[in-house]
């Protein structure tokens, strides 16, 4: 299993797979699993903007599409070439909020400043499966 440090190198080396041209803000995730497998994610931008899929989503729906669920993700590395350490995006929380268990751990880097945190930090009081099935 990779440490911190590696599964964040592991993100970095997916970064250089962002397709950004218009925001030109390059963002890479690496999702690890229990069987010690890696998932690569990265930023792949739309002409309508919209479209644009985000490094962590890319990831964890890479890891999904490849038959693993939310029992299996051991921990996942978002990092970015932004001057600030940036945070997932509201669309990107609420979908690790039912993807990945609420304790996971995401390390958050931009090269020089790193933190640790989970989905249940980042998304207090959320919205999920258990609101809708009744
Ligand atoms: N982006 C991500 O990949 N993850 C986030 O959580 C924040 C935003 C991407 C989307 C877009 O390609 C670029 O960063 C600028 O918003």
């Amino acid at each position: 299993m990779l440490n911190k440090e590696e599964l964040i190198a592991e993100a970095f080396k997916a970064m250089e797979n962002s397709y950004a041209p218009y925001s030109k803000y390059h963002v890479g995730a690496a999702l690890q699993t229990a069987d010690g497998k890696i998932f690569w994610g990265a930023n792949i931008e739309n002409a309508s903007y919209g479209a644009t899929n985000c490094a962590e989503r890319s990831a964890v729906f890479a890891a999904y599409s490849n038959g693993y669920r939310k029992d299996t993700i051991r921990a996942l590395a978002i990092v970015s070439d932004g001057e600030y350490l940036a945070g997932p995006c509201g669309i990107c929380r609420q979908v690790l909020s039912e993807l990945i268990e609420q304790d996971t751990p995401i390390y958050l880097s931009n090269g020089r400043d790193t933190m640790e945190t989970n989905i249940a930090e980042l998304l207090p009081l959320q919205f999920g499966m258990k609101d809708v099935i009744r």
